[in-house]
């Protein structure tokens, strides 16, 4: 069997390394399409859901970050930077741990998932904690890098969308054609224009006919691009998409109007009724900024958009283990405790 050696090397002929540069991996990539009956019954369409959460670090980050951390040590850096709300720090952790690098990470204070914290943490990160939201992050690290000599890791590194697009090759690979729909959350917007990238590339090498539409769902209190401008004090609590200024705006609005797609906005109760839905009928556990994916389509279904039998490939972006207490804020954890007493459970359970 086929040991799958990471997107640097699978996906080599696609992206812009030289035969001399060592590739880093931690085996991530190669994550399932997982077809969600319950999900395409609801939707009339046929929809496949992307298992990010299924990477090293237990989110998508990692294609993009082992792209940008294989870029920085060959090219000798020492020292890497990024802001994040979470999940891109947990991955840069992780990477430079294994790079032998420093990392230095900027979050905002009180923001990130315990989940991800402990990431930073474990893979020995040196932690920044900053009295302000991941656009105010962004900008110190954009300013470290610019007069000091650390490599700076966020998307707006151009490797970090390179890593990124392999997420649309293996959609396609898995289906054997471009779906007609690409659904994912937006936050700094990275990702979204990664996967058109991805997706115009294999167009434009004959190897699929056609491109999907890309369709980005924003959280309601921090979707800048519903409001067409940053908004200044983004609040959601998908924290990993609380963001008011993304960085690839534009690359991000063009996915959106080349692909004739559209970034809309679902409320943070849709938000979490979709992660319980993925979690209960689908049997998948995602963060709540990744079901703002699901949350859209839904919304979509419900105002009668979705083409009727599409091929639907939804992105889910990070793994619901990340942050616990999210997923656990709606719900009646008071246990029922029992004796040691078969017949007691038995009518606990109402068997
Ligand atoms: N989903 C999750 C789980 C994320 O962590 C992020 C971004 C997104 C979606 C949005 O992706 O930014 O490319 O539009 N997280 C970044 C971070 C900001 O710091 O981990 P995007």
């Amino acid at each position: 069997a086929h040991q799958w050696q990471g997107v640097l090397a699978e996906y080599r002929d696609h992206l812009p390394f030289t035969a001399q540069d060592t590739l880093l991996t931690l085996g991530e990539g190669g994550t399932p399409l997982v077809p969600a009956p319950a999900i395409s019954e609801a939707v009339g369409a046929e929809v496949h859901i992307k298992v990010e959460g299924q990477n090293p670090t237990g989110s998508f980050k990692d294609r993009g970050m082992v792209s940008a951390m294989t870029r920085a040590l060959n090219d000798g850096a020492t020292t890497v930077v990024c802001a994040s709300t979470g999940n891109t720090s947990a991955s840069a952790a992780a990477y430079a741990a294994r790079a032998g690098m420093t990392c230095v990470v900027l979050l905002p204070q009180g923001k990130i998932a315990a989940g991800k914290l402990a990431q930073a943490v474990v893979h020995g990160a040196q932690l920044v904690q900053v009295d302000g939201n991941f656009d105010d992050c962004l900008e110190i690290a954009r300013k470290l890098h610019a007069e000091h000599p650390v490599e700076l890791v966020n998307s707006v590194n151009p490797f970090r969308l390179q890593g990124q697009k392999t997420a649309a090759f293996e959609v396609c690979d898995a289906l054997g054609r471009a779906p007609d729909v690409h659904v994912l959350p937006v936050g700094n917007a990275g990702n979204i224009s990664a996967y058109w990238m991805g997706y115009r590339e294999y167009h434009e090498a004959g190897i699929t006919e056609a491109t999907p539409a890309m369709w980005g769902f924003q959280a309601a209190g921090a979707a800048p691009f519903v409001a067409g401008h940053p908004i200044t004090a983004p609040e959601t609590v998908a924290t990993a998409i609380r963001i008011g200024a993304p960085a690839s705006w534009n690359l991000a609005v063009a996915a959106r109007d080349d692909s004739g797609g559209l970034i809309d906005a679902v409320t943070d109760e849709q938000i979490l009724d979709a992660q319980q839905r993925l979690a209960e009928d689908v049997g998948i556990f995602v963060e709540p900024a990744s079901a703002a994916s699901v949350a859209g389509l839904l919304q979509q279904a419900e105002r009668g958009l979705v083409p009727a039998g599409a091929t639907i490939a939804v992105t889910v972006t990070g793994n619901g283990l990340k942050d616990v207490e999210a997923a656990l804020s709606r719900r009646d954890l008071t246990p029922t405790v029992l004796p040691v007493d078969l017949a007691a459970v038995v009518e606990a359970i109402g068997l």
